[in-house]
């Protein structure tokens, strides 16, 4: 029997990624701060803590692991990392988890982790052209990062290569490009651009408007939760190290992405463009390195990830619509 723990396990990512270790065949526990809200884990063994309780660390890294992934953090989209109120709260709760998880891991002699870097960590002077934005792994340097949300995982993607070179662990970091699929984040303010869009379709009737931030013309790709989940176990069980991209090549604008969403759901929705927090004007994964390193890349296509996205999420809005209407 293997052993893994989940950090972060009542998330989206953490939630899928326990799935996905039950099925290979582990022991599994998971960490987080709350259970998942919408779906029953299937953990063997599930924590409800916090992590960044240094104590409480060292008790959940109770034996040595045979692979723990690290994906706790306070974290959100554009209306949460870019408006700039959360940025104190951002720093201090993801930079103390990681602190403490890879600290505890390292006095167990936990050989394995995997951290959770962000494509947010690319320089925002690459990423001014939508139409050709540059995220090779390379061109991290000479960092500067939009969001103080990036510049912590830049910091802790350097603690995790310090504790590597000093202390011979094999911390393997991968750079995600906004992820998205069922069971995601999808309304209260954290939630990314596809399940935004998914929301506002799927609560709209055909022939009206949803507001979409900026001009739509800004760029990005969108990785589906099972090409990351997939990418994410076959860096950990190689030997290559990273940081590298997970992410998707499919570059949309999002006005794009509101057509595509309008599509599966058969509807005919305007789009009404207003001020809001936009971040970097483009950005697109470079996975040259990925399929270089572990002969493999995401092959799924946006409209494939968000065919179930989509179902899934009109679900959740209809069944709080009905809800609402009994309570009243
Ligand atoms: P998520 O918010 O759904 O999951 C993160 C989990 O961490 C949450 O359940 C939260 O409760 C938990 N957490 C936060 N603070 C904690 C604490 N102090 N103690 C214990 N648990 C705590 O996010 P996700 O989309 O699943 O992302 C997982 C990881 O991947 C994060 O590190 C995120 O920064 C990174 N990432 C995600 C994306 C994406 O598009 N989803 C992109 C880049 C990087
Ligand atoms: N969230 C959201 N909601 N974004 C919208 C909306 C909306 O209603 N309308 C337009 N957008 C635009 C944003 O202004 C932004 O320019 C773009 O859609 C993408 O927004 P997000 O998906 O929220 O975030 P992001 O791509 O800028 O950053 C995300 O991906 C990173 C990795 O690539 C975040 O989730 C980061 O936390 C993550 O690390």
């Amino acid at each position: 029997m293997k052993f893994a723990l989940v950090c972060g396990a009542g998330g989206f990512i953490g939630g899928h990624l326990v799935k996905r270790l039950k099925q290979d065949g582990f022991w599994v526990r998971g960490v987080d701060l709350k259970f998942h809200e919408y779906s029953e884990t299937h953990a063997d063994d599930f924590v409800v803590g916090d992590l960044r309780d240094q104590g409480f660390c060292r008790a959940i890294v109770d034996r040595r692991f045979d692979e723990v992934y690290q994906l706790a953090a306070d974290m959100g989209g554009a209306g949460y990392i870019f408006t700039g109120e959360h940025d104190a709260d951002v720093m201090h709760n993801s930079a103390t988890i990681n602190l403490n998880v890879l600290d505890a891991c390292h006095k167990r002699g936990v050989k394995k982790i995997f951290y959770s870097s962000s494509a947010c960590i690319y320089p925002a002077y690459n990423q001014e052209d939508p139409h050709n934005p540059k995220c090779s792994e390379d061109s991290a340097y000479p960092a500067a990062p939009d969001s103080e949300y990036g510049w912590e995982k830049l910091f802790s993607e350097r603690l995790y290569m310090a504790y590597r070179r000093n202390y011979g662990m094999q911390t393997h970091i991968a750079r995600y490009h906004n992820i998205f699929g069922p069971e995601g984040t999808w309304t209260g303010g954290r939630e990314k651009a596809p399940a935004a869009v998914c929301r506002k379709v799927a609560m709209a009737s055909s022939g009206e408007e949803i507001e979409v931030w900026g001009d739509g013309q800004q760029t990005r790709s969108f990785l589906y939760i099972d090409e990351c989940i997939e990418g994410t176990v076959r860096l950990l069980r190689s030997n290559f190290v990273g940081p590298v991209n997970i992410g998707s090549e499919e570059m949309v604008t999002i006005n794009q992405l509101v057509d595509q969403v309008a599509d599966i759901a058969g509807k005919r929705i305007g789009k009404k463009h207003v001020p809001g927090p936009q971040g970097v004007r483009g950005r697109n994964s470079d996975n040259r390195f990925i399929s270089e390193k572990l002969g493999w890349r995401p092959s799924r296509s946006l409209r494939a990830g968000l065919e179930p996205t989509y179902q899934w999420i009109a679900a959740q809005a209809a069944s709080i619509t009905i809800a609402t209407r009994r309570v009243a």
